[in-house]
């Protein structure tokens, strides 16, 4: 699907020491060359998530970008996408809230946000997520992302010891499990349900391109880590939880109406901060299938 263009992804402008670029030289409506393919998941597996300021892109536009890295998914496991786009998941809350009419329908979805890797509540968690920012407040609603490769790289050897060989189990029930039971079914990877049944994945897992290792555990969707008492599993995971959302670990970005983001879901979790009270937010996201981590 790579055509030949002008763009060549040259202009990248890294936003802090460790996770996060910005990418200014590329009009992303336009399609594009190989190289510059190339030039963009080099850059995503080198920054984790990168930003492309002002692209304004429709659906389908969005859609065709994101099928550049990879076979798309639906919008969500649990939530359907937006009128005919079945591949794009609108965030709203304010909508989410009016559509579920009651807050007991939506158990702790459109709560406050948690950190959060996308979608690990499932056997085959997103390669990545895009982020197509349609109305952003005036103040507030950036979102921040950990670099959680780099944050395993920073503890001792004898920690590292401890959570290389674990297991966690990851569980969607919380946060989905009553919009599930409302809406009926989900799918996800050409499978149907109709309850989130918990899945185990590593605590450490390797990243399938890079070879390189990082946590891989969130506060959404890990519940406990297998083979440790709950007291263990939830001392272990808090001091994780807090080392991962270390500043040094983390970039803070601001959104314009417009921007593009996109984050390799593999090695990093987010968390869209709600400090905008009654202002509209409205995001779209669309996520690349990923594969089972190891
Ligand atoms: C998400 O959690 O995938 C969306 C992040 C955001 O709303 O900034």
């Amino acid at each position: 699907m790579t055509t030949s263009t002008t763009s060549t992804v040259q202009d990248i402008t890294p936003l802090s020491g460790t996770i996060g670029a910005e990418i200014r030289d590329v009009d992303l409506r336009q399609p594009l060359s190989e190289d510059s393919v190339a030039a963009i998941r080099r850059a995503l597996l080198d920054y984790k998530v990168i930003f492309f300021p002002g692209q304004h892109l429709s659906p389908d536009e969005h859609k065709h970008f994101a099928a550049y890295f990879g076979e798309i998914t639906n919008a969500h496991p649990v939530i359907p996408g937006v009128g005919e786009h079945k591949e794009v998941f609108e965030l709203d809350y304010s909508r989410i809230r009016e559509l579920l009419a009651a807050d007991e329908q939506a158990g702790e979805y459109g709560d406050r946000d948690k950190w959060h890797t996308d979608v690990t509540f499932v056997k085959t968690p997103p390669l990545g997520s895009i982020l197509n920012a349609i109305v952003i407040p005036a103040a507030g609603g950036d979102t921040l992302w950990s670099d959680t490769q780099a944050a395993y790289e920073g503890l001792s050897q004898p920690f590292k010891d401890l959570v290389d060989g674990l297991t966690a189990v990851h569980d969607g029930s919380r946060t989905f499990g009553k919009v599930l039971d409302y809406l009926g079914e989900g799918e996800w990877d050409g499978e149907r349900f109709t309850e989130l049944v918990p899945v185990e994945h590593p605590v450490v897992r390797t990243h399938p391109e890079t070879g390189r290792r990082n946590l891989f555990v969130n506060p959404g969707f890990t519940r406990s880590i297998k083979g440790l008492t709950s007291k263990e599993s939830d001392a272990l995971l808090r001091h994780l939880y807090a080392h991962m959302a270390t500043p040094e670990y983390v970039v803070r970005y601001r959104w314009n109406q417009g921007d593009l983001g996109f984050w390799d879901n593999r090695t990093t979790m987010h968390y869209a901060i709600g400090d905008y009270g009654t202002a509209h937010r409205v995001i779209q996201r669309v996520t690349i299938r990923g594969d089972r981590p190891f």
